[in-house]
């Protein structure tokens, strides 16, 4: 497999992110094996996925691209297969009687997209390295041998605690490619419009402003987790349906101010020199309160 087509292709899918996705394409077009990692609802996903949109031809056929939801739930077998050791004894343990191949196995000649790598358990890691590195798995008490010619292309959220950290050994095996929020609040604005349902008019002036006040809480030193982007398309499509269920023809502050909490807090966490005096809810309706005021002129 060769990625060659990517000279003259873009990951359309995502907007803004430049040199991430130089760097995505730098990676595949020399087939190593990668890891995206960044905060939630940057884009690592969608960005992965646009890859499968672009897969080269293998042999005439399209190359595989195959995606694994990283659990800790996800076993040896989804990723390596099964061997049957009643067939294997019959037809021998890598016959198609007696082997269910796993993923690993259909990625071959292709992708393999391991969505939140960090959430599996560090067994599993263990077995992805030695299938990455020796080219051999060892299923039940077989050892098959097997062409492991697939990128690996994995997504993983460094601050997501309920997670297994990626071991040292395991990380030296890839490059990582970090993603950060839009770079601008345009760029943002052009992620909501095309992400988000569009359902009755949302003044400009409106939008801009809740994007804004979204990109502050970013830039917020008491706010220690910061709202992703899906913050932002949830405002978006909750202040028209507000809208829509007051009877209104378009959005107004007030659809806003009342979807913020709900969109906002959780999303959220506050340093813990503040936490233990203000909850989030708290602290997203009073700093809300002051950027309205503050804001008056351009949000209204
Ligand atoms: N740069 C971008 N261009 C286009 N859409 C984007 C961009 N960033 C985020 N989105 C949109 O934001 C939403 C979340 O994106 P996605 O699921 O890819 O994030 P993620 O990084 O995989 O998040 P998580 O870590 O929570 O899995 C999607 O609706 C996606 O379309
Ligand atoms: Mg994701």
């Amino acid at each position: 497999m060769k990625f060659e087509n990517l000279l003259t292709k873009n990951f359309d899918d995502i907007i803004g992110q430049e040199t991430v996705k130089k760097q995505l394409k730098s990676a595949l077009l020399s087939e190593r094996n990668i890891i995206l990692v960044g905060a939630p609802g940057i884009g690592k996903t969608t960005l992965a996925k646009n890859v499968s949109k672009l897969m080269p031809k293998h042999d005439e056929k399209i190359a595989p691209f195959i995606r694994v939801q990283g659990s800790p739930d996800l076993t040896a077998e989804d990723l390596l297969g099964d061997i049957d050791p009643i067939k294997a004894l019959k037809f021998g343990p890598t016959s198609k009687e007696a082997f269910t191949p796993g993923k690993i196995f259909e990625a071959n000649n292709g992708v393999l997209f391991f969505d939140e790598v960090n959430r599996c358990s560090e067994k599993l890691q263990n077995t992805l390295l030695q299938a990455l590195e020796e080219k051999k798995v060892t299923i039940g008490s077989y050892k098959v041998d097997f062409e492991a010619n697939f990128v690996f292309i994995g997504t993983m959220n460094p601050e997501d605690s309920s997670t297994e950290p990626l071991s040292d050994v395991f990380l030296d095996r890839f490059d990582l490619i970090y993603m950060d929020y839009p770079e601008t609040l345009d760029i943002e604005k052009a992620i909501v419009l095309k992400s988000g349902k569009s359902m009755l008019e949302f003044p400009e002036v409106l939008l801009n402003g809740c994007l804004r006040f979204i990109r502050n809480l970013r830039e917020d030193e008491n706010v220690e987790k910061k709202p992703s982007v899906r913050a932002s398309i949830g405002i978006y499509e909750r202040a028209q349906t507000n809208a829509i269920l007051s009877n209104r023809k378009q959005v107004t502050i007030e659809d806003i101010t009342a979807v913020i909490i709900s969109v906002v807090s959780h999303r959220i966490r506050l340093r813990p020199s503040i936490k233990y005096l203000k909850k989030p809810e708290t602290y997203v309706k009073e700093e809300f309160d002051k950027y309205i005021n503050r804001e008056k002129g351009g949000f209204l």
